[in-house]
C-alpha cells in the first residue's frame, strides 16, 4: 500500500491486516517506554488545513512512537487557495524530503493530487465531507476489541449524514467487514439516494433503535452547513438525541469526537460505560501507527510490510 486516501482502497483482508499491526503495536504502548524503533531514519510531514484535536494529535504520537522525525505544519485555512497554492505548499514542503505526508483539508479529493507533486506516501486525514479513512480504521479495530468480528453486527449511524466524512469512510469499513448498516436522522441530513449508493438501510425516526448492537452518534457539523437544515438544535436533540431513554444497556455507543453534549449525545451517556468513546481515541495512535508503517515499510515494493521490530 504506497499511500491511504480512501477506505475503498481497501478490503477485507487489509483493513484486517491494518487492525492486527494496530494490536501488535498496542503491546509495547502498556510498556514505560513506549517508542518502537520501526521507522527510525523516516519522516512525517502532518499538514493540517483544519482544525483538530485527535486526529493531529494522534497522528503526531504514532509518527514519534515509531520513532520518526515529525513536523507539523498548521495552514490557516482562510489565507490559503485551493489549486495553486496547496500545490506550492506541498513542492516547498517536499523540498524536505519527507517520506509521508499526513493531509488534512476542506476540499474534498485534495489528497488524491498529491502524488502529482511529491513522491512521499500520502495519508489522507479527512478531506471535507469526502473520507476520513483512519477514523473508520480505528473504529473497526475499537470494535473487534469489543465484538471479536462485525459480522452481523447491526451498527446505526446516527445524525448529520450529509456533511460527515466519518460516516462515509465507516459506512465501507463497516460493510466491508461484514456487519449492517442503518442510517438514522433527519431527511435534511441525509444524501440522496444514499440506501441504493452504500447497500444500507435509512430510518427518519429513532423508533426502531433497539435493534442496534452499536449506535454510531455524528457531530452535527455546524461549519459545513451554509444553511439551516434543522428548525434548531433543541428541536432536533428532542427527536434525535441519544440519552438514557433511548440507548439500551447492552448497546456499544461510539462517537468519532468532539461531542457537542447536549445535543446529538446527552452528557450522561457520554459518561456511561456503554460509551467507547475515549477507546476510540486511544485506538487512534496504534491504528495510525500502522498505517503509517504500512505506506513506509510496504511504500514502493507493492508488498506487504513486513513484520515490525517492537522489541
Ligand atoms: C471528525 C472530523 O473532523 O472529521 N473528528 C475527528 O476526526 N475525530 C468528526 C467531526 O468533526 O465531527
Amino acid at each position: 500500500m504506497n499511500h491511504l486516501l480512501s477506505i475503498e482502497d481497501l478490503d477485507r483482508h487489509a483493513i484486517e491486516r491494518i487492525c492486527d499491526r494496530a494490536a501488535s503495536f498496542a503491546e509495547a504502548q502498556e510498556r514505560d517506554i513506549k517508542k518502537v524503533p520501526a521507522l527510525r531514519g523516516r519522516t512525517v510531514l502532518n499538514l493540517f488545513y483544519e482544525a483538530s484535536t485527535r486526529t493531529r494529535s494522534s497522528f503526531e504520537l504514532a509518527a514519534k512512537r515509531l520513532s520518526a522525525d515529525v513536523v507539523s505544519f498548521v495552514a490557516s485555512g482562510s489565507s490559503v487557495e485551493k489549486g495553486e497554492s496547496l500545490k506550492d505548499t506541498v513542492l516547498t514542503l517536499s523540498a524536505h524530503r519527507p517520506d509521508a505526508i499526513v493531509i488534512r483539508c476542506p476540499w474534498a479529493g485534495a489528497p488524491a493530487l498529491l502524488p502529482r507533486w511529491t513522491d512521499a506516501a500520502i495519508v489522507n486525514a479527512g478531506d471535507g465531507k469526502h473520507e476520513h479513512p483512519t477514523q473508520a480504521l480505528l473504529d473497526v479495530y475499537t470494535l473487534r476489541r469489543r465484538l471479536g468480528s462485525l459480522s452481523g453486527a447491526n451498527i446505526w449511524i446516527v445524525g448529520d449524514v450529509l456533511h460527515s466524512r466519518v460516516a462515509r469512510s465507516n459506512i465501507l469499513a463497516f460493510r466491508a467487514m461484514g456487519a449492517k448498516v442503518t442510517l438514522a436522522g433527519p431527511p435534511t441530513l441525509m444524501p440522496r439516494d444514499v440506501q441504493e449508493a452504500f447497500g444500507v438501510e435509512v430510518r427518519t425516526t429513532l423508533d426502531d433503535l433497539r435493534e442496534a448492537d452499536v449506535v454510531y452518534a455524528l457531530r452535527m457539523q455546524h461549519e459545513r452547513m451554509q444553511e439551516a437544515y434543522v428548525p434548531s438544535l433543541r428541536e432536533y436533540a428532542s427527536v434525535y438525541q441519544i440519552d438514557g431513554r433511548r440507548l439500551g444497556p447492552r448497546q456499544l455507543l461510539m462517537h468519532p469526537g468532539p461531542v457537542n453534549r447536549g445535543v446529538e449525545l446527552s452528557g450522561d451517556v457520554v459518561d456511561s460505560p456503554q460509551s467507547l468513546i475515549l477507546e476510540q481515541v486511544a485506538a487512534g495512535v496504534v491504528v495510525r501507527m500502522a498505517v503509517l508503517y504500512e505506506v513506509l515499510a510496504s511504500a514502493r515494493t507493492g508488498e506487504p510490510a513486513p513484520e515490525p521490530q517492537t522489541a
